[in-house]
């Protein structure tokens, strides 16, 4: 009994694990979204919120989008869209048996509810789905707000990582979300 179930759930996570990503109105503190897997023709509204977000920061050029949506590794890029304007988005991508957020931002005037916690709850759910342990990210030290939501998700901090965001030498600091066994 025990092997067939394993069996079933083996092929079922297969199943799972090569799915695409199910397009979809979600709801988030009471207002409606439409979420969806990126695509290459998105990568211009991507740009112009890392602009409206990380203002001086170093924001992502085309050829990171480019790079990271063509990744060999399993990954898994995300968009929100409200009255069909692109206003956040989430990218991770897998190593092992860890799933690297790397890059998550939702348009200043949409911050604070809720939509990055559920941007990364969906890769939470990706990164469990491909037998993930961990997920992990590097956030600015300077960076509390984004801690904050983070620290909430469950993640802990870990390591810090010594000037790691080149324009200003700043330091990083290393949080991971240790996944739970089923
Ligand atoms: C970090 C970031 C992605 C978080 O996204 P967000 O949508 O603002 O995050 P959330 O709304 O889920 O959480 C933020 C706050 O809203 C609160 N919140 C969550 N759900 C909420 C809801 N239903 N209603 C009202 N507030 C809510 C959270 O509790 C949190 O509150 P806190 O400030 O007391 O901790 C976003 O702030 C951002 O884009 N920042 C700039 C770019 C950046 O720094 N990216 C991260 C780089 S590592």
């Amino acid at each position: 009994m025990l092997k067939k179930f394993n069996l079933f759930h083996s092929i079922l996570g297969k199943f799972f694990k090569n799915r695409p990503y199910d397009a979809r109105t979600v709801e988030i503190s009471k207002q409606e979204y439409f979420i969806r897997a990126i695509v290459l023709d998105d990568i211009k509204d991507l740009l112009s919120i890392e602009r409206e977000v990380y203002a001086g920061e170093l924001p992502w050029t085309k050829t990171a989008f480019l790079m990271e949506l063509q990744a060999a590794e399993p990954h898994l890029y995300l968009l929100i869209q409200k009255d069909e304007q692109t206003i956040g988005f989430v990218g991770c991508r897998i190593f092992g048996k860890d799933a690297h957020i790397t890059n998550v931002a939702v348009l200043t005037q949409y911050q604070g509810n809720g939509i990055g916690s559920f941007l990364i709850r969906e890769v939470q759910e990706f990164a469990r789905v491909n037998d993930c342990q961990t997920i992990s990210l590097e956030v600015r030290i300077s960076n509390k707000n984004a801690q904050r939501v983070y620290r909430k998700l469950g993640f802990v901090s870990n390591t810090i990582k010594p000037a790691y965001y080149s324009e200003n030498k700043e330091d990083a600091l290393e949080m991971m979300l240790h996944l739970k066994e089923e």
